[in-house]
């Protein structure tokens, strides 16, 4: 098979360069779009040979800006479509960023196009945006699938659910399914944990007393290590992390088996973040690397608004298997 050239938009920590290492197919990363200083000193760090071309709305040449590519990935913010009120009436993708990939993606003919976004665009709020996604994608000439996928049904214990949109450029084989056959996997959040996390990620036992009398609640006595779900208040005995979000909205913590009597109660730590976005991180490897100039929020940001690796892996994989 010929290197698959990519180009990777909205590029955040490199969900799709990640992915792509984890699905074993050839391919070449040809260039990344990220503003984002933060993401791009993080995207440096672990692929530093990759060109970045900056903010899509500036790429207003595609032809003579980009090198040519195969496909195009991208995890687009998405803000509102709908231009009723400027007068215009009607959606208008123009001055979105899914306008700019289809700008980019008009004008470079990628044979491929894989775009994700949150579950909640196939809502019902939403469906217009949704509808003119679809109507553009085929305008320019693309066959389109999409389907919502979760973490949890591919190997990795975090319950996080987002939508996948698959556009090839041609007409895509009568029988393709978008959707990867279910890995089963024993695998539980306890699996996912560090063996000696940090004493600074605990809760003094103060601090336990008080989540208590808020959240009206009794002892944490758990047999395995469990999620705590700050903003519902509960538990989560299915042995599932909840969907990681940036630490901003972070409703994340982990309670453990009491030890002498005592609760333990923690914060998520960075490397935890990280596997539950599918990274491989232990004593012999470490997928992915942080900067020495990065924090917790930093850090923690990318993997909240990250791709899955393990999935991406799973879903190029079996898309290409199709094709
Ligand atoms: C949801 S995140 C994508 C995360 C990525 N898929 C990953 O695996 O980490 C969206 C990213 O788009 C970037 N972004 C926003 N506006 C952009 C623009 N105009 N041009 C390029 N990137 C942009 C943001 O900085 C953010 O990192």
């Amino acid at each position: 098979m010929k290197k698959i050239r990519v180009f990777e938009g909205f590029a955040g920590y490199g969900g799709a360069s990640f992915g792509l290492k984890r699905s074993g197919l050839p391919y070449e990363v040809v260039g990344y779009s990220e503003i984002d200083p933060d993401a791009i000193e993080l995207y440096e760090y672990n692929f530093p040979e990759v060109k970045n071309y900056g903010d899509i709305t500036q790429i207003t040449n595609p032809k003579e800006q980009l090198p040519k590519f195969d496909l195009f990935t991208g995890g687009f913010p998405c803000q509102p479509f709908s231009t009723v009120g400027k007068g215009l009436g009607e959606l208008d993708i123009r001055g979105t960023l899914f306008g700019d990939i289809i700008r980019v993606c008009e004008a470079i003919e990628p044979k491929y196009i894989l775009l994700e976004n949150v579950r909640g665009l196939l809502g019902k709020k939403h469906k217009a945006t949704f509808q003119k996604i679809l109507s553009e994608l085929k305008r320019i000439g693309y066959d389109v699938r999409y389907a919502i996928l979760n973490s949890k049904d591919y190997g990795v214990p975090q319950t996080r659910d987002r939508l996948w949109i698959f556009a090839f450029r041609g007409v895509l084989p009568e029988n393709f399914d978008i959707v990867p056959p279910i890995v089963e996997s024993n695998l539980r959040l306890k699996d996912f944990l560090d063996k000696h996390p940090d004493p600074e990620l605990y809760r003094s036992e103060a601090q336990i007393r008080r989540i208590h009398e808020i959240h009206n609640n009794d002892t944490f006595d758990v047999e395995e290590p469990l999620c705590y779900d700050i903003y519902n208040r509960k538990i989560r005995y299915d042995g599932l992390c909840m969907t990681v979000t940036p630490p901003e909205h972070n409703v994340i913590r982990i309670i453990e088996p009491m030890v002498d009597g005592k609760e333990r109660f923690r914060k998520l730590s960075l490397d935890e973040h990280f596997r539950f976005m599918g990274f491989v991180i232990n004593e012999k490897e470490r997928e992915i690397k942080f900067p020495p100039t990065q924090n917790y929020t930093k850090l923690g940001r990318r993997a909240g608004n990250g791709w899955d690796v393990n999935l991406v892996g799973i879903l190029i994989k079996h898309i290409f298997s199709q094709l």
